[in-house]
């Protein structure tokens, strides 16, 4: 059950992603999870922004905590020239600082599937649905992360199950991000069929995050009815614990915003606004102790995490169990 194309993609023992968080990714975390045999992905604007790494030295910190495989998320959307030679930089730092995993959001990962492929790299390429898992296939995508409805983040609107299903015979390794918050949800997404999960929330909840205490209290406190999806962030439905803050801010975008994101010259020019507002925003919330201005993302997972444990634990449990679903025979399941 733990040796997958994903392991055999990143050289990892145990098929789990911490997936890529603004901003809830520093490097102590990335780190934490790949030294425990997973494999952590650098978001670069948090790296730098948010936990005030250079983006070089802080790779060079994440080297220093663990010679394991890290991971790099490239989100490729390219609404602003600026913000796209900046990630083309951020790639050649990350190749040559020897990342060889990519996670691609968002627009055509053709750019960066050609870069990696050239040094012996993989490219796993973040999808909702056929047409965008289709679109990544032909740009040369090593694998889909299939991202589903519960997951934290920018959610998708399918099951794990409907969205396996409906990317099954693309021929690409599929891993399953969204709702794994135990152990057993891990091991049902690989009886499935996935080759690994993603995982998000489920590491916001441990020591080496550095979100609040606040933030991590109300993801143990946070049932899965508690997750709503907000547009006031980025403009784009984010998943987010329903607090006060949410209830009195409400979920939809105003009404000139969605005329804006309508507009075929706007809606880059709106999304480049909500854009760096929410990073912004969302760095101050997810370090705010006072949980006064409380945006805090997650996903339907949390109604799985009740306590806050060691990356490296998550890592050891979720691996213990897998091995020992695998040597329980099919017919006495
Ligand atoms: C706080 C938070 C921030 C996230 N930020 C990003 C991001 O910057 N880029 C990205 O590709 N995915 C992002 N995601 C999605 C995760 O990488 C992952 O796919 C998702 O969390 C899986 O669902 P789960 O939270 O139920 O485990 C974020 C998720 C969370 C919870």
């Amino acid at each position: 059950m733990l040796d997958t194309p994903l392991t055999r993609h990143t050289g990892i023992e145990v098929p789990l992603i911490c997936g890529a968080m603004y901003p809830c990714s520093n490097p102590e975390l990335v780190a934490a999870v790949s030294d425990a045999g997973g494999i952590g992905i650098v978001q670069p604007i948090s790296l730098t922004y948010v936990h005030g790494h250079k983006f070089r030295e802080g790779l060079q910190l994440i080297r220093r905590l663990t010679d394991k495989p890290v991971g790099m998320n490239a989100l490729i959307e390219a609404s602003s020239r600026h913000y796209h030679e900046r990630m083309v930089e951020w790639v050649s730092v990350a190749l040559e600082e020897g990342i060889r995993f990519f996670v691609t959001s968002l627009g055509n990962p053709r750019w960066v599937c050609e870069r990696v492929h050239a040094v012996g790299g993989h490219v796993y390429h973040d999808v909702t649905e056929r047409k965008w898992a289709l679109k990544g296939r032909d740009a040369g995508a090593d694998g889909l992360i299939a991202v589903n409805a519960r997951a934290g983040g920018h959610a998708g609107p399918k099951s794990a199950e409907a969205l396996y299903a409906e990317l099954a015979d693309l021929g690409l390794p599929l891993v399953c991000a969204g709702g794994i918050g135990d152990a057993p949800d891990f091991v049902s997404a690989l009886r499935m069929g996935y080759a690994g999960v993603q995982m998000g929330t489920r590491f916001i909840a441990t020591p080496e995050c550095l979100a609040s205490a606040v933030y991590k209290q109300a993801i143990l406190d946070a049932e899965e009815a508690d997750i709503v999806l907000s547009e006031r962030i980025t403009g784009v439905p984010v998943a987010v614990i329903n607090t006060p803050y949410i209830q009195r801010m409400g979920l939809k975008a105003g009404w000139l915003a969605r005329r804006m994101l309508r507009g075929h010259k706007t809606k880059h020019w709106m999304r480049m606004l909500y854009g760096l507002k929410s990073i912004w925003q969302l760095k101050r919330s997810s370090l705010d102790e006072s949980g006064e201005k409380d945006y805090w993302q997650a996903g339907r997972s949390v109604s799985g995490i009740t306590s806050i444990e060691p990356s490296a634990e998550i890592v050891r449990r979720f691996r213990d169990a897998a091995l020992k679903a695998a040597s329980v025979p099919a017919g006495s399941r």
